[in-house]
């Protein structure tokens, strides 16, 4: 893992930016992409940018269960908001969160994945170590799955909705396997909460307990982090 430390996660957003400039500039035409608060700096560096992603693929690594596109918590309404209306790619694709046949979609989405190698796949870092919306116990095989958030990834994402009752307990996530199969990863993780499952990514033992430390298997990660989620790392 090539890992690298910043002041704070607007620094660490603008390095992650520079990444993605050069990737582009190298020939990168499929991007994994993730949602989530962390990424949300390096998108506004995107929208406000001259980058061109009108040749290019995105796959998103998630969406909930019973959410469709129009709902302001959906990742696809994510999506829009903080990258796709300002940047538009040329195929831009997302679990759907509305399917009435969750395991066709789950298989759906292995096809895309599979018609469209990811260059470079886009990560943030649950606080228990989860990666997209495999949590802690996910097998490291996993191809896209239909999973049950924990009660921790549930009280985490309870600040974007008005109470937790509302926050969805389901999702559809690319496996861990899916995951992996990208020729390239960037992970990010800032502040405090995220320090301890940074440790046990980088440092830890390889165990399906924290789904992140399946990354040290891959010979291409690049971690980015600032001072605090780096704090515990020896
Ligand atoms: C959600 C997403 C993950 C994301 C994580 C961290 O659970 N499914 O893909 O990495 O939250 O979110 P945040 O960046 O807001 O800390």
């Amino acid at each position: 893992m090539n890992i690298k430390i910043f002041k704070n996660s607007d620094e660490a957003s603008q390095a992650v930016f520079e990444l993605y400039k050069n990737k582009k500039e190298e020939g990168a035409t499929v991007f994994g992409l993730a949602t989530g608060s962390t990424p949300e700096k390096l998108y506004q560096l995107m929208s406000d940018s001259d980058l061109d992603f009108s040749e290019s693929t995105s796959i998103n690594l998630d969406e909930y269960v019973g959410l469709g596109s129009e709902h302001p918590q959906s990742y696809a309404y994510f999506m829009n908001q903080h990258l796709f209306r300002h940047k538009p790619f040329k195929e831009s694709h997302l679990p759907n969160g509305l399917a009435k046949d969750l395991d066709q979609e789950t298989r759906r989405y292995d096809e895309v994945i599979a018609n469209n190698p990811i260059d470079l796949q886009l990560l943030g870092l649950g606080s228990n170590g989860h990666i997209g919306f495999n949590e802690p116990g996910s097998s490291f095989d996993s191809q896209t799955q239909h999973v049950q958030l924990t009660e921790s990834t549930i009280s985490d994402n309870q600040r974007f909705f008005s109470s937790e009752e509302e926050v969805p307990k389901e999702a559809i996530s690319m496996g861990i396997a899916s995951i992996l199969s990208a020729k390239e990863i960037v992970i990010m993780a800032f502040g405090l909460n995220k320090a301890k499952a940074v440790k046990e990514m980088i440092q830890g033992p390889m165990t399906e307990a924290i789904p992140a430390s399946a990354l040290q298997q891959h010979r291409k990660v690049h971690v980015f982090l600032d001072e605090k989620a780096a704090s515990l790392l020896d």
